[in-house]
């Protein structure tokens, strides 16, 4: 951590100078364990925040200017804007997602009156799905509220983050990355349900076993996938459940209940998206169950129905991650494991013994290439912290 922080900080003082009162922020990435494409449908997800994430350099200004600038895009130079008036604009590439924080706090009334110059230096690979974007919302909103005594909550900071997603970026995602990063804590796993917002932490205590994240290294951006395509398909047929059963939302629907009402649904596959949406709420409260009893193996079953249910019913997996999943779960020493985030490409995550773990990289790594044309990454991973602000 201390090391990124050097970096950004050097950075910041080449670009913008080292006068004033100049403070550093973080926010991590997350990675979901289990419950996907359920957080749109009111149903759980269960996902962690890691120590991987984004750091932010920030100064107050004196007008209303704002100057970004990113070490992971840096051929994009320092881009710059304003508090008044902000637009998404194809121009501004990456900084539409702070702009958007900015606007959607703007639009909640809080009061920006000054602008600000920030660095970002991120250590999530982009475009993986393990949020990098959701932890730059996250960091904008801690930036904000900490230079503009902004009085925020983890909570209202995911939503305003999503509220930027969804109404500045144009892309119709849940409440679940921003809520990971925002509430994330060492060594828990949130378990939230997004139909009300209760949450509670669980110990995920893996005693002799690693998580172990599968980069595809196939790029995915949600706004060209067919992410708001799912959700509106989720939309129809609870629309056509409903005239049969009273819910309101497929989160609240058991398996029997969903059997039960299921031929209310016109279309084959609606029906196997919203069996999708009942059944992987029902697995991710069971898996749950499994951590909370210590039965490890019960929950890697489990995330190896979610990724099944995820290839077959909701069909978002895609060749490579197929492959990853599918080499995964051949080796010795794998407890489970499935696709995580939106899929369509992205990363993988595996439950691996840890005495197995290099065996398992070399093995998957090697099939994944031979099969795919090009390199999968991995990455060992730890359960982290949420956002916060570091001395300097
Ligand atoms: C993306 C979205 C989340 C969630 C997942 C799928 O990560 O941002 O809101 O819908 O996909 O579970």
């Amino acid at each position: 951590m201390r090391e990124e922080v050097i970096k950004g900080l050097k950075v910041f003082k080449e670009k913008f100078g080292d006068k004033g009162d100049i403070r550093a922020y973080f926010a991590p990435g997350r990675v979901n364990l289990i419950g996907e494409h359920t957080d749109y449908n009111g149903g759980h997800v269960f996902p962690c925040a890691l120590t991987i994430g984004t750091y932010g350099i920030a100064r107050r200004r004196e007008d209303d200017k704002l100057r970004f600038y990113s070490l992971n895009f840096e051929e994009a130079g320092v881009i710059e804007s304003s508090v008044r008036n902000l637009k998404k604009e194809e121009r501004d590439q990456w900084a539409n997602y702070p702009k958007g924080v900015i606007w959607a706090l703007l639009e909640e009334g809080h009061e920006i009156a000054y602008g600000f110059d920030v660095v970002f230096y991120g250590t999530i690979p982009n475009g993986s799905g393990l949020s990098s974007s959701a932890s730059l919302e996250v960091l904008t909103g801690l930036i904000c509220g900490d230079l503009f005594h902004i009085p925020m909550d983890g909570i209202q900071n995911a939503l305003i983050g999503q509220k930027a997603e969804n109404e500045f970026i144009g892309v119709n995602c849940g409440i679940m990355d921003q809520f990971a990063i925002a509430m994330g804590k060492k060594e828990r796993g949130i378990f939230l349900d997004t139909g009300d917002l209760s949450y509670s932490y669980v110990p995920v205590v893996l005693e002799d076993a690693k998580i172990v994240i599968m980069n595809t290294n196939k790029k995915r951006g949600l706004g060209d996938s067919k992410y708001n395509e799912r959700r509106s398909e989720c939309e129809m047929a609870l629309a056509e459940l409903q005239t049969v059963v009273d819910v309101t939302s497929l989160g609240e629907l058991s398996e029997s209940q969903f059997e039960r009402y299921k031929s209310s649904i016109q279309d084959p596959v609606r029906e196997k998206r919203a069996r999708h949406a009942v059944y992987e709420n029902q697995r991710t409260i069971k898996a749950v169950q499994a951590l909370n009893n210590h039965d490890l193996e019960a929950f890697g079953r489990l995330m190896i129905e979610s990724h099944k249910s995820l290839r077959d019913d909701y069909e978002v997996t895609g060749m490579e991650l197929d492959t990853i999943v599918e080499e995964a779960l051949k080796q010795e020493g794998v407890i489970g494991a499935r696709m995580t985030g939106a899929g369509f490409g992205g990363c993988g995550i595996a439950i691996v013994k840890t005495d197995q773990v290099t065996h398992f990289i070399h093995h998957v790594g090697k099939a994944y290439q031979e099969k795919v044309g090009y390199d999968a990454d991995f990455y060992v991973v730890e359960i982290g912290g949420g956002p916060k602000r570091i001395d300097v």
